[in-house]
């Protein structure tokens, strides 16, 4: 049976391969060239090919459903059949082309073709908007086209490009810039890029910029006051402070729980309120306050009482010593018993000392190494020589009242020598002063030696003395015994009591 079937099929087989050798050639197989991305209303060419096909070459290109679009004859044979196309939206979708030829029909490859819409009216959105936002919040930026497709983004912050890569600060994703935590670094211009390239051609719309101002949350409010005369009465200045935050901030002032001012600051962060006040009273307790449409903060409260300086005013002195226990400077300390506002001077031999100098400042005649600290309630005597020996005391006064009494302390005594202190040879004034505590081995050496010397001289003129003596009363002896003195006769009586008190001896 299978062998009978063999036999019937073959002549069947060898028809059809006469039939095809007849026609002539096999069916062709075309291929289409072009595009797969074009921008909306440019034009583009496809090109049908089909090689060794035998003319006439009937090409046509078709779209997606197998719809025919245009067709193009070949009769020379080897050439392709450009298909020109000006883009629609409508022309997206794939293609491909037919050739047909004497010896029958061939379908090329499938290309597929986009539309890219070049992006148009780019434009920032923000979110929050606008784009304010406290530190620490998020913001988000969209790079928004009302047309455009196959859009790639490029952001810029401060007019510089900005990439996932170099920019930590940001997350960028698609059309967005993200701010996780915005911080102060964060403000400034922004503004996107949508583009587009096909090929080498590249479209693009740019946005204009948008300000993202990151706002700094306030700090606690500080509050000081001072007080100042003015005219018979007295005005006290309240200054409420921040020390960080964003403008503009409004500070308020509370007396006793009720609100007497607000200001707000635009520039700096501080503001300062006026109030009368009296010396001596208690005029309450203030606070500041700060509100922000996030924040409400209030400061520590302040009683508003100025005690008039009073009680006793005492002038301290402490030694300050190097490590071989010698002292090197002195600190002496003003202390007043009251007062809110004191203006603190200091004497010295009765006579005030240049105040305004807060620092080591070297004056040829008066003092030289003197320095005020503490609001001149500390001065301290960084060298001690005797230009800054002497008398001292402090006075004190109300800053606020410049006519106002002095209230002095006692005098104290900072005693002061260079023999001690320094290694410098002794002044000649200061020796007499110089306590006789202290010899050094030398001035011992040198005064034994002088005692010395002094008791051999003694010996010696004793000594001398002695025989100068002897010598004279022999030589009496021998006058009285050889010669009878022939003008001096009478005088023996004299020469006698020579003798006599000679003798005595
Ligand atoms: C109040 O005090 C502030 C400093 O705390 C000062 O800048 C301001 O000038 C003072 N105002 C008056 C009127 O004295
Ligand atoms: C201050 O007076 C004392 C005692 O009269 C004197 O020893 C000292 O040198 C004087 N000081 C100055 C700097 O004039």
């Amino acid at each position: 049976m299978k062998n009978l079937q063999t036999l019937y099929l073959l002549p069947l087989l060898a028809l059809a391969s006469l039939f095809i050798k007849i026609s002539g050639s096999v069916s062709p197989r075309p291929v289409l060239t072009g595009p797969h991305m074009a921008y909306l209303n440019s034009r583009v060419a496809f090109r049908c090919t089909a090689p060794d096909s035998s003319p006439p070459v009937t090409y046509q290109l078709m779209r997606d459903g197998g719809i025919p679009i245009a067709t193009g004859i070949d009769l020379q044979g080897d050439q392709s059949a450009p298909f020109f196309l000006k883009v629609a939206a409508t022309s997206e979708g794939s293609y491909h082309c037919k050739a047909t030829t004497e010896g029958g029909t061939g379908v090329s490859n499938i290309i597929t073709l986009s539309v890219v819409i070049p992006a148009s009216n780019t434009r920032v959105t923000a979110e929050p908007f606008p784009p304010v936002a406290y530190e620490g919040s998020r913001i988000i930026l969209k790079c928004n086209v009302t047309r455009g497709s196959h859009l790639s983004y490029t952001w810029f912050f401060n007019r510089k490009a900005l990439t996932s890569s170099t920019s930590p600060l940001f997350h960028l994703t698609g059309n967005e810039l993200v701010m996780e935590q915005a911080t102060p670094e964060h403000a400034g211009h922004y503004s996107c890029m949508a583009w587009s390239m096909v090929q080498d051609n590249t479209r693009f719309s740019s946005s204009t910029e948008v300000k993202v101002t990151v706002k700094a949350y306030v700090s606690k409010p500080n509050i000081s006051f001072s007080i100042f005369k003015e005219g018979d009465g007295y005005q006290g200045n309240i200054t409420c402070w921040s020390t960080r935050g964003s403008h503009p901030v409004n500070f308020s002032l509370s007396v006793d729980d009720k609100e007497v001012g607000s200001l707000t600051a635009n520039e700096s962060l501080t503001v300062w309120f006026l109030v009368a006040m009296v010396p001596g009273m208690d005029m309450g307790v203030a606070r500041c306050w700060v509100k922000t449409e996030m924040q409400e903060l209030m400061s520590e409260p302040v009683t508003l009482e100025v005690v008039p300086v009073g009680g006793d005013v005492t002038a301290e002195v402490e030694y300050l010593y190097r490590a071989d226990s010698k002292p090197s400077a002195a600190r002496l300390r003003c202390v007043v018993s009251r007062g809110t506002f004191p203006q603190i001077s200091w004497l010295l031999n009765n006579s005030v000392l240049p105040s305004e100098t807060n620092l080591d400042v070297q004056s040829q005649d008066d003092l030289t190494h003197v320095a005020l600290a503490n609001r001149r309630q500390t001065l301290v005597l960084t060298k001690l020589t005797s230009e800054e020996s002497g008398y001292y005391r402090c006075r004190v006064r109300n800053s606020y009242d410049d006519s106002g009494p002095w209230v002095e302390s006692g005098d104290v005594l900072v005693r002061v020598t260079d023999r001690i202190l320094n290694s410098m040879p002794p002044a000649t004034s200061s020796t007499e002063t110089a306590p006789k505590a202290f010899m050094n081995p030398t001035e011992i050496i040198t005064i034994a030696f002088c005692c010395f010397l002094l008791l051999m001289l003694a010996v010696g003129v004793a000594c001398v003395y002695r025989m100068f003596d002897h010598n004279q009363a022999h030589a009496h002896i021998a006058a009285t015994n050889s010669d009878p003195l022939p003008l001096t006769a009478p005088s023996s009586q004299s020469g006698d009591k020579q003798v006599g008190i000679s003798s005595a001896d």
